[in-house]
């Protein structure tokens, strides 16, 4: 039987991690799109990359939601959540339910920030969670063309919710995820993605603070600050000092949190910072490419369940909390001035 993988949510980051996992033997890749599901239905992905040329991929399967999947009665072993994680608008777990079958089912999850693996966890408290955090850069300029801009690394392991009602924490639900956590790293690594890393739970909660650090660093500040791109603001002096100042409280809390210390291996604020000097190229973090294109931004698992998280333990990051409000604001204000002149219309 081939293995049979749905990936929800085929946008950048998932249509192309899909369209690399599609190049195992015996592997069916199934898709759930929304906006771009016309564009793939007819003619499939078109993906351009660096790395990997430019390829035409169809996917086993393309529905136009989850229901749809759900009615196709497919026993899924592996669901990817590939959507941008905005929990303040909408479970997205829910819209698993009726996927994760069978006990086999794994759920992956590719997204940014901290605590996208609770509502999973809670609602399949019997299902495997693997979390991923991948540093690849991609895009989707138009509906089914995936560009893959560069970078490749994605770091996974399994989640293991603390929760009295979670059966994660079994010794035995514990090998069964670490299984399957191997064996997905294994379909990333045999389509061509050389840096997939198999991780322990406790490392990749640190790899997810440690990219927290640079997303939550970087990305306010280019939407507060009205426009910068990285380099821009790690030139400048005063937002040097500011940028340096919120990497360094999220990297000193997240270990405590976590209750490990960071690898050696793992970047200082200061080694982050000079390598974003030298990137010339003007890259714009994702949240101001949101902002700019009037969609929301990933606020809630960047910033806010960092500090909620910390905060349960008794940490403060008052850096942090001042960019949170600050963002948060600055979006209801939008919203409000949209709705107002929308009104007018
Ligand atoms: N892009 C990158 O370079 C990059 C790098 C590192 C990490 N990440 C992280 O990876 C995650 C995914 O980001 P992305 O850039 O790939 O976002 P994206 O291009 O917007 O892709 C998300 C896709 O999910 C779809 N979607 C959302 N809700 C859906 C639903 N209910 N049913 C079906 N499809 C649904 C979206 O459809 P619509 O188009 O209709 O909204 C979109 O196609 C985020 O957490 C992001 O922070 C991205």
């Amino acid at each position: 039987m081939p293995l049979e993988i749905l990936f929800f949510g085929a946008g950048a980051i998932g249509a192309f991690y899909a369209s690399r996992i599609a190049t195992n033997a015996d592997t069916n890749v199934s898709v759930v799109c929304r906006s771009n599901y016309a564009a793939v239905k007819s003619q499939g992905f078109r993906v351009t990359s660096p790395q990997y040329g430019d390829y035409q991929w169809t996917p086993t399967r393309t529905f136009d939601s989850a229901e749809s999947a759900r009615k196709s009665g497919v026993q899924w072993d592996y669901v990817v959540v590939s959507t941008k994680a905005l929990p303040n608008i909408s479970d997205d777990s829910k819209q698993l339910e009726g996927l994760v079958t069978s006990p086999t089912t794994a759920i992956v999850l590719i997204q940014n920030g901290l605590g996208v693996e609770q509502p999973y966890a809670r609602r399949f408290p019997s299902a495997s969670i693997l979390s991923a955090v991948t540093v690849a850069s991609a895009a989707q300029p138009t509906n089914g063309h995936i560009r893959h801009n560069r970078w490749t690394r994605i770091n996974i392991g399994p989640f293991f919710d603390d929760s009295n009602e979670s059966n994660q924490q079994n010794p035995k639900a514990k090998v069964t995820a670490t299984a399957q956590n191997q064996r997905f790293v294994e379909l990333l690594l045999k389509g061509g993605i050389k840096d997939a890393i198999a991780d322990t739970h406790e490392k990749l909660q640190l790899v997810r603070w440690h990219k927290i650090a640079i997303n939550a660093a970087f990305n306010p500040s280019a939407v507060l600050s009205g426009g910068s791109h990285n380099e821009a603001m790690a030139s400048d002096a005063e937002l040097y000092v500011h940028l340096k100042g919120v990497m360094d409280e999220v990297l000193s809390t997240g270990p405590k949190v976590v209750g490990t210390p960071f690898p050696s291996s793992f970047a200082s604020s200061e080694g982050i910072l000079r390598s974003t000097l030298r990137n010339k190229s003007g890259s714009k973090p994702s949240m101001l490419l949101d902002w700019e294109s009037g969609k929301p931004m990933e606020l809630e698992v960047i910033l806010g369940n960092p500090i909620r998280l910390a905060r349960e333990k008794g940490y403060e990051m008052p850096r942090m909390q001042s960019l949170y409000a600050l963002i948060k604001m600055k979006e209801k204000n939008w919203e409000a001035r949209n709705k107002t002149e929308k009104s007018k219309l």
